[in-house]
């Protein structure tokens, strides 16, 4: 599809192509919701972010794992097993050829019930697909670092909100520090937790660097990333020591390497927080960046 300049794009919901829902494949423009759908009114949607990389879900199985948990978290049964849904992921891809992109399985509560009781809810399941590349390409890699604006908006508490569940409620936060963030011509936000400790950004996992030494706050207030655990293996097995521990605002002021991590992100570095952050991509960013790449894209370098 052409669009000229005075054209906006089509939206989501307006391509060719197929999504899993309810255990069929449906066309793209069919796979709809009605307004009075529980999940829309009353936040009881959880949801997956998962990348392909030469026509393999990375870390699927986890992926997958995780949409059950964060739907059981929301106290949600999801009416299909693990086999099941990953199966249904592997078809979408298929169905829509997608080589390298990305996948977004969401599970909700239907319209059966309104108000905020919601056990006559059928849980209804999709999974979409489509090309993405790097969520903030050209910037985080290739010479070019992520700017960071530290949000008037906090992680929650854990006592608030299931924080390791991957649930669309949290995320209305993380877009409000977003916004902020993008309106001062930043990046992205540097989020904090209830304590005033460094958390992450408003939809990754941060990890800091400092004399060759790399630290990464405890995720206790926010998602322990699918691609934070990787990356803490990926390093060890390099060589470097990972610590996870506090992280102060201040601290931020003496590290050499900040950068972020996440399924959508990849591992992109950051050069500038706010005015009393600035410095270059380093070398142990750039080494994880190429470790991480080469992980992901190992089905191709093993056929090579
Ligand atoms: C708020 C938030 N934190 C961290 C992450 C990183 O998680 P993962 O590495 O599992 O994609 C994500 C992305 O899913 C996220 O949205």
């Amino acid at each position: 599809m052409t669009t000229s300049p005075l054209t906006p794009p089509p939206g989501y919901d307006d391509r060719d192509g197929y999504i899993w829902l309810d255990n069929e494949m449906q066309e793209w423009r069919e796979a709809n919701v009605h307004v009075l759908t529980h999940g829309l009114h009353y936040g009881g949607s959880v949801f997956e972010g998962e990348r392909v990389y030469d026509g393999e879900i990375f870390k699927l199985r986890e992926h997958t794992e995780r949409l059950i948990k964060s739907a059981a978290y929301l106290d949600m049964v999801v009416p299909y097993s693990l086999d099941e849904l990953m199966d249904a992921s592997r078809e979408v891809v298929e169905a829509n050829n997608i080589v390298n992109g990305y996948v977004r399985p969401l599970a909700w509560r239907g319209p059966e019930a309104m108000g905020i009781a919601a056990q006559a809810c059928k849980i209804h399941v999709a999974i979409a697909c489509w090309e993405w590349p790097k969520y903030f390409f050209p910037k985080g890699g290739e010479g070019v670092g992520l700017a960071l604006k530290t949000s008037q908006w906090r992680r929650c508490d854990p006592r608030t909100m299931p924080v390791q569940a991957k649930a669309a409620g949290i995320y209305a936060v993380g877009t409000m520090a977003k916004h902020e963030a993008d309106r001062a011509g930043y990046d992205d936000a540097l989020m904090l937790d209830v304590h005033g400790r460094v958390a992450e950004s408003s939809g990754a996992n941060l990890f800091v660097v400092k004399d060759g030494k790399i630290k990464t706050p405890v995720p206790e207030c926010f998602l322990n990333g699918i691609t934070r655990q990787t990356v803490i293996g990926l390093a060890r097995e390099l060589g470097y020591s990972v610590e996870e521990g506090i992280i102060m605002p201040d601290d931020l002021k003496s590290v050499d390497e900040i950068f972020l991590t996440g399924t959508a992100a990849e591992i992109a570095a950051v050069s500038k927080i706010d005015d009393v952050v600035n410095i270059p991509i380093g070398p142990v960013t750039l080494k994880l960046q190429e470790a991480y790449h080469a992980l992901v894209r190992r089905k191709t370098a093993a056929a090579a």
